[in-house]
């Protein structure tokens, strides 16, 4: 019997403006996009900023459906948008910023179960680490510099 014990690490920023200027800029575009969710059913907006190499950023906020499941969240509209539009261009940077109309969210929200898994595939095909900043509406912003950090025994194409 052995144990195998992983690791994680994220570096936490005291707030926004104590982020790198392109970065900052970055999340100002992942609120700005947020406040245009569609949230009707759970009244927490969220919004995806994305960085490319070929400094095009990327944006995407949450949809939500009467349907509940079929809605999607932010993470995953903002990155099927740039693989649609910029297959191939590498990703550099994703910020996440959510805010509820319920309470104040000042815990970073970090992306779900499956947004990550659905990074995790751009990052497993570009080989090179995305790192992902996320936030709640102000205060803390937490980075994990790649998204394996937050998804170890990640599931990918090694497998098939
Ligand atoms: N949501 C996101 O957009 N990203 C996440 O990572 C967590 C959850 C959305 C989905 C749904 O529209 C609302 O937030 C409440 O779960």
């Amino acid at each position: 019997m052995k144990e195998i014990k992983i690791t994680t690490s994220l570096t936490v920023f005291s707030d926004i403006s104590a982020l790198p200027d392109h970065i900052e800029e970055l999340m100002k575009q992942a609120i700005q996009i947020r406040e245009q969710a569609y949230a009707p059913y759970s009244n927490f907006f969220v919004g995806a900023a994305i960085l490319l190499e070929n400094q095009k950023v990327v944006l995407g906020n949450n949809q939500e459906n009467a349907c509940y499941p079929s809605g999607l969240c932010a993470e995953r509209t903002a990155i099927f948008n740039a693989g649609a539009n910029y297959p191939g261009v590498k990703i550099e940077a994703i910020a996440i910023s959510a805010r509820s109309k319920q309470y104040q969210v000042r815990k970073p929200v970090p992306p779900c179960g499956s947004c990550r898994q659905a990074i995790s595939e751009y990052e497993h095909k570009q080989a090179t680490a995305i790192p992902i900043y996320f936030m709640g509406e102000a205060g803390e912003v937490y980075v994990s510099g790649s998204l394996s950090n937050l998804l170890p025994f990640t599931f990918d194409n090694t497998y098939l």
